[in-house]
């Protein structure tokens, strides 16, 4: 074996995370390669954001992540936070910009974010192989044997940076949940997260007419609730209050959505009642709602049409309460294939929240969306990678 085949740390997979811890590991004098199943690096990175990847959020905390321990992400989110990162960016020049929430993009484009990555792993002097085909994995004498397109490699570190299921064809696979199982870690049942939910067929037929109709509301499922903008599709519900609300919904459950956050629509029937007594009650909602979903909910009998002087206190609170409580059951999440991200993975209580090693395991390091910790929408999932990196980039 040559000995460019013996390596400090082998990180697999060549995305945020990955990227990240390779680049501290390097610049502690470990000698790092990467290894990714695809042709280029970062390529998650490069469809982010609608091609300006949301690279963090300024607002970033423990609260805004998913797990079965909420507590394990305090540590790496901590050590190395939303700003660190701001900092680094400001230090390559990229412009960014606030888009809403705190959520930061960049100006022109996610091209930026990995071309900087890619300076910072030329500058630290990590290796890259891409399109690596890893078919076997092995733990001997205190070092992992990795066989790839026919070449032997080893290392005294491991990391595991391989992603979630989400988007198969940007080369998602199961590597990491399987590798994890291979050293007896335990995995988490896996779902699709940050998604959107599709409608039972009664709905759908209802519904998919007023495809394209976006509105702001609020959307809760079990207790949780996000205010955001919402989106009637051809095949259900998207819009960031249904992505974020997706992550929290689980399969029989109800998603509540409150059609008119901002205006009590008791009061306003009311108010517009005594201004203008011979409006149709139609006329007045299609001020508070998209004229077609208001034609759509009257469609279904759900109230009648009439003039608003007719109305009385019953009948406005009635009216009120269906459209601040629409509830509806979705059929399921459209998968993987859309989903931006995977919820569950590698159980944290098997690692150490402050290397991201696993405890039973020596050398072996989890980081990134293969573990079980999800961000909300908004730039929460890559400040995690650049946080989960980093820490074990200290460490492997
Ligand atoms: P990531 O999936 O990025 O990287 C894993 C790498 O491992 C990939 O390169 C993959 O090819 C490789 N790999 C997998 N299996 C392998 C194997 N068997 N052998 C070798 N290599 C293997 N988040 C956010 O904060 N802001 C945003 O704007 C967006 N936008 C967004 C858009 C879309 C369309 C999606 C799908 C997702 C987002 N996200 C996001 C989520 C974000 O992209 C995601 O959380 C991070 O990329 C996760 O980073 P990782 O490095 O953990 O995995």
């Amino acid at each position: 074996m040559s000995t460019e085949q013996s390596w400090d740390v082998i990180v697999i997979g060549a995305g945020a995370a990955g990227l990240f811890c390779a680049i501290e590991a390097a610049k502690r004098g470990r000698k790092t390669l990467v290894l990714d199943n695809g042709k280029r690096i970062g390529r998650k990175i490069l469809m982010s954001g609608g091609g300006r990847c949301n690279f963090t959020n300024i607002y970033t905390s423990p609260a805004n992540f998913l797990s079965q321990n909420k507590h394990f992400c305090k540590s790496a989110l901590s050590r190395y936070t939303q700003w660190d990162f701001i900092a680094l960016v400001q230090q390559y020049q990229i412009p960014y910009h606030e888009k809403t929430l705190g959520q930061l993009f960049c100006d022109d484009s996610a091209k930026d974010i990995v071309e900087m990555l890619q300076q910072e792993c030329d500058k630290a002097g990590v290796k890259i192989a891409l399109q690596q085909d890893i078919s076997a994995v092995a733990f001997a004498d205190g070092h992992y044997q990795l066989q790839t397109n026919g070449i032997s490699r080893t290392c005294a570190s491991l990391v595991i940076a391989s992603g979630g299921l989400s988007l198969p064809n940007l080369g998602a696979t199961a590597f990491g949940f399987q590798l994890a199982e291979q050293f007896g870690l335990n995995v988490l049942p896996i779902r699709a997260g940050l998604v959107p939910l599709t409608w039972q067929p009664d709905d759908k037929a209802l519904y998919e007419e007023i495809s394209g109709v976006a509105l702001p509301v609020t959307a809760e499922a079990n207790g949780t609730l996000f205010p955001e903008d919402m989106l009637f599709t051809h095949r259900g519900l998207s819009g960031p209050a249904i992505l974020q609300i997706s992550s929290f919904w689980l399969p029989g459950d109800a998603v509540t959505v409150n059609l008119s956050p901002q205006q009590n629509v008791a009061e306003f029937l009311a108010e517009m009642q005594q201004k203008h007594p011979d409006q149709e009650l139609k006329t007045a909602l299609t001020r508070l709602l998209p004229k077609r979903l208001v034609e759509k909910l009257l469609e279904q009998n759900l109230f009648t049409n009439q003039p608003l002087k007719a109305l009385n206190p019953k009948s406005r609170e009635r009216i009120a309460d269906l459209l601040h409580q629409f509830v509806f059951k979705p059929n399921g999440t459209e998968g993987y294939r859309t989903a931006e991200v995977t919820l569950g993975g590698v159980d944290t209580n098997e690692l150490s929240s402050k290397t991201m090693e696993a405890k039973n395991q020596p050398g072996l390091y989890f980081i990134g969306e293969v573990v079980d910790v999800t961000g909300w929408l908004g730039g929460y999932n890559f400040q995690w990678a650049w946080s989960s990196g980093w820490v074990a980039g200290q460490y492997c």
